[in-house]
This record gives structure tokens, C-alpha cells and sequence, in this order.
């Protein structure tokens, strides 16, 4: 049979990827193995989630606890989709409904469903100004700066690991590109660092998000704003790794020409862009093709997130925004998106994560079982030791010394499979082989590895530049 011009595009991009690692990397004999197989090189996937893995990918939704007993939605739900927000679970009106008093009954009842279904999962939202419960909304100044920290440490510990990204702050900004006059940014105007500096030392191994709406147009003041924020944090170190560009195109506004143009000029800055809660005024075809071309022609925008399973679950309901109609019927956008999806090119720099097992509480009895560290070419040296641990991953710290401009090289032997990373500027030839460099947060970085049942550690080589 005949290869289709996106399975050519793809084998292309394998082929091209594995010659450049080929060139680049010493231990080309623990690569060359897990190199020749491409992912993608077959047919085309029918369901949103597999065709968007296609590309290293996800495709997600949010999910309502509420309707978690409802078959038709939970049915839709698992066969399509591998990434879940919860859509209002995570949020502090639902997590700390008293002050210090925490409830997580049902964003553990999203999560659970959500990773025993095969996704990973996507926490919103930490610091934002709505949906807080009564006792913060009465809160300001010093008061309410310890109340958040607290309330981001809490509820980071109890999702410590399992997290694929965290919403830390969420609708911060004026449509004039200002700050938006809120409790929080009455507590000044570093909240919003304080939340990320918080937030990253709560949870490493989780990639920390700024989410906004009405940012995807790059010629919009707001838009502006908030890439001037994100670039300011780049420039000074401050923990931010991914923004979240919500892409509602409902109550009158549409998709932009220029949102390839956005999502490229932020990806540029260093982080992962997602959209993450699309949905369009009566599921226009040609704009959810289009927003989903546009993402998929950045290799860093790393996946799109539509915000409900059928339109009978949209907060926008009346405008029938969604990919499936209320009887569970795929509409012709669905056939857009799945189309956009199984053509797309070279993938982003993170590969889909294995899904856990669903736990509440992480364990930290296994110890991985071989000790190897790592002498590097060149003139520095990369160090491995031991971070937390659960039943089916563990972290690993390292740390560069020798030089400040270094190119690390992890080969993680199969099955195991690199999952997060933090503190680096990371590609990834395979999920198995990562290339590390300096991300400007210093020579102590980390990895997040799914053991898949072997629990060796990865071996790791370092050049300096
Ligand atoms: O659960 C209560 C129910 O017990 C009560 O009877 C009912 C009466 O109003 O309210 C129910 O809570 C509602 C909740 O959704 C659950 O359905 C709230 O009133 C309602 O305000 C809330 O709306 C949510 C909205 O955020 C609030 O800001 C939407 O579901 C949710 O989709 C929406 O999501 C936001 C994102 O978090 C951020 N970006 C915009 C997006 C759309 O507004």
C-alpha cells in the first residue's frame, strides 16, 4: 500500500532526528536499538488521544466529577482522550474550603479515573482569583500572601509526582496587558513569582503552567503582557516551564490567524505551550482544524485540551461547542481535528507518560537497585543520587559539575522510560535517550523515570562547551 505524505513526513523526521543523534551522542550503541523504531510510521489513529501521541502529543478534556457515573460520558471519554483537567475539582474553592482544612475527594476522584483510564493528568488550577472560597476572598495583604503559599504547598504535596502539569496561576492579566486588580495582586506585585518559586519547590517533578484567556492572538495587548511576564521570568530564573493558552473561541471571538504565531514566539521563550480549553461557537470545522493545525505545526506545543466531552457538558452549552453532540455522536470538527492530528510533523520535546497506578499516597519503600554514575567526556562530570520514589517510577537528582556549559546524555535502559524533567532544557531522541543542557536554573536538575517493572538506573555522559 501507498504511504501517505504524512507517514513519508513522519519516517522523514525519524530518519533525520535518529542521523543527527547518530552524529551527536558517545554511546551510540545502547541507542541505535531503541532509535530504529519509529513511532508514528504507521496507520492513521483512530481515536484523538492515539493520533496525537502520533507526534509525542496529548489530546485531552476537561472532566466533571459529577458525571463520572455517566456511561455514555466515562465511555467517550476513555476511548478518546489521555490527557484530564479537572474542570472545577482542583480549584481552592474545592480543595480548601476552609482555611488549612483540605479536601481532596474529588479531585482524587477525577485523578484516579483519569490515570486508570490511561491519561495523564493536568491539576487547575492553584492561585487565581475566582473560585476561591469565602475565607480567602475576605483575605488581603500579608495575610493572604501566607494563605496562598500554603494553600499551593498542601495541595502540591498531596499530588507530589503525579502531576503532568499544574495550572499555578490562572487569568492574571487585563485585556489592556495589565495586571488584574485581584486580592492576590493586591499582596503586590511579585505574586505571581512567589506562586511559581512555591510552587516548583512543592513539587519538582511536575511542569508549572501560566493559563489565560483571550492570549492566542499575538497582535492583542494582552497576549502581550503575558509573554513580557513569562519572558521576564525566563530572563531572572523564575520557575515557569509551560503556558497555557485557553482558546475559548465562544461568546463571539474566533480563532486568529496569527495563533501559530503566538504559540511559536512563546515556545521560543523555553516552555511547553498547550491549548487548554478549547472550544469554538458551534464546533466550526475549519476553526478547530485550524487551531489544531496551529499547534501542531510548533514542535513544542504539546498538546490541546478541549474543555467537556459532548456539548451537553459545556459551560457553554446553547453555543454546541464541542466534538461530540449531546447523544455522543462525533461531529464533522472531530473528523477536523482527528484528520490535523494523524498528518502532523515532528513531535514536541516530551513523550506521553505511562500512566500510574491509581494511589492517594505516594510509597517510598523501593530503592533502585544499581548504582551507576558518571564521569563524562570533556571536562565535567554528571552525578547521580537517589530522589523520591513510588511503586512504579523514581527520581533521580543530578548535578553538573566542572563546567556551566554542559550537554548531558541520559540512555535509560528499556523498558524504563523517562517520564519529567525539571531545571533543564531537554530533547528527547527517544523516551528512552534524553539530551540534557542548562536552562539558566543552574547545574542541579532532575528526572522523573517510569520503571515499567526494572528499576536500573540510567547511565549518563557529560560534555562541556
Ligand atoms: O456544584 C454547584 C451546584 O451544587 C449548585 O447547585 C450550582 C448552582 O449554581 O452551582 C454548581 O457549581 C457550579 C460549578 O461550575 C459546577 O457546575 C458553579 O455555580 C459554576 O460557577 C461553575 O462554573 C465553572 C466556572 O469555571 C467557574 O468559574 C465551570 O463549570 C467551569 O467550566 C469554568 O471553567 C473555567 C476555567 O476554570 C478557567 N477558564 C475559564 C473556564 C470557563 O469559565
Amino acid at each position: 500500500m501507498a504511504e501517505s505524505s504524512s507517514d513519508l513526513r513522519r519516517r522523514r523526521w525519524w530518519r533525520s532526528t535518529t542521523t543527527r543523534v547518530l552524529a551527536g551522542v558517545a554511546t551510540l550503541a545502547a541507542t541505535a536499538t531503541v532509535l530504529v523504531t519509529a513511532p508514528g510510521a504507521d496507520a492513521a489513529a483512530s481515536t484523538l488521544g492515539a493520533a496525537a501521541a502520533q507526534s509525542g502529543r496529548y489530546f485531552g478534556t476537561a472532566i466533571a466529577a459529577g458525571r463520572l457515573s455517566n456511561s455514555a460520558y466515562t465511555t467517550i471519554a476513555a476511548r478518546e482522550f489521555n490527557m484530564v483537567t479537572p474542570e472545577n475539582e482542583m480549584k481552592p474553592d474545592a480543595t480548601e474550603p476552609n482555611q488549612n482544612q483540605f479536601n481532596f475527594s474529588a479531585g482524587d476522584q477525577v485523578y484516579n479515573w483519569a490515570i486508570s483510564h490511561g491519561s495523564r493528568v493536568r491539576g487547575h488550577t492553584l492561585a487565581w482569583h475566582g473560585q476561591q472560597p469565602g475565607w480567602m476572598q475576605s483575605m488581603g495583604g500579608s495575610a493572604l500572601r501566607s494563605a496562598m503559599i500554603n494553600h499551593i504547598q498542601k495541595v502540591m504535596a498531596h499530588y507530589q509526582g503525579k502531576l503532568a502539569y499544574w495550572d499555578v496561576v490562572n487569568e492574571a492579566y487585563n485585556e489592556d496587558g495589565s495586571r488584574r486588580q485581584s486580592n492576590l495582586q493586591g499582596t503586590g506585585n511579585d505574586w505571581i513569582e512567589v506562586a511559581f518559586r512555591t510552587a516548583r519547590a512543592a513539587d519538582p517533578s511536575t511542569k508549572l503552567c501560566y493559563n489565560d484567556y483571550n492570549i492566542d492572538n499575538w497582535n492583542y495587548a494582552k497576549t502581550q503582557g503575558v509573554y513580557r511576564m513569562v519572558q521576564d521570568f525566563k530572563s531572572r530564573g523564575v520557575p515557569i516551564d509551560c503556558v497555557g493558552l485557553q482558546a475559548h473561541f465562544t461568546g463571539g471571538s474566533s480563532v486568529p490567524s496569527s495563533l501559530q504565531t503566538t504559540i511559536s514566539s512563546f515556545a521560543a521563550l523555553g516552555v511547553d505551550v498547550a491549548l487548554t480549553e478549547v472550544d469554538v461557537t458551534n464546533a466550526n470545522t475549519s476553526q478547530y482544524s485550524a487551531l489544531t493545525q496551529a499547534c501542531m505545526n510548533v514542535a513544542r506545543c504539546v498538546g490541546i485540551t478541549v474543555w467537556g466531552v459532548r456539548d451537553s457538558d459545556s459551560w457553554r452549552s446553547s453555543e454546541s461547542p464541542l466534538l461530540f453532540d449531546g447523544n455522543g455522536n462525533k461531529k464533522a470538527a472531530y473528523n477536523s481535528v482527528l484528520n490535523a492530528l494523524n498528518a502532523a510533523g515532528p513531535g514536541p520535546t516530551t513523550t506521553p507518560t505511562t500512566p500510574t497506578t491509581p494511589t492517594t499516597t505516594p510509597t517510598d519503600t523501593t530503592t533502585p537497585t544499581t548504582t551507576p554514575t558518571t564521569p563524562g567526556g570533556g571536562s565535567c562530570t554528571a552525578t547521580l543520587s537517589a530522589g523520591q520514589s513510588w511503586g512504579d517510577r523514581y527520581n533521580l537528582n543530578v548535578s553538573v559539575s566542572g563546567s556551566s556549559s554542559w550537554t548531558v546524555t541520559m540512555n535509560v535502559p528499556s523498558p524504563e522510560r523517562i517520564s519529567t524533567t525539571w531545571n533543564i532544557n531537554a530533547t528527547w531522541p527517544s523516551s528512552q535517550v534524553l539530551i540534557a543542557t542548562p536552562n539558566g536554573s543552574g547545574n542541579n536538575w532532575g528526572v522523573t523515570i517510569m520503571t515499567n517493572g526494572n528499576w536500573t538506573w540510567p547511565s549518563v555522559s557529560c560534555s562541556a562547551s
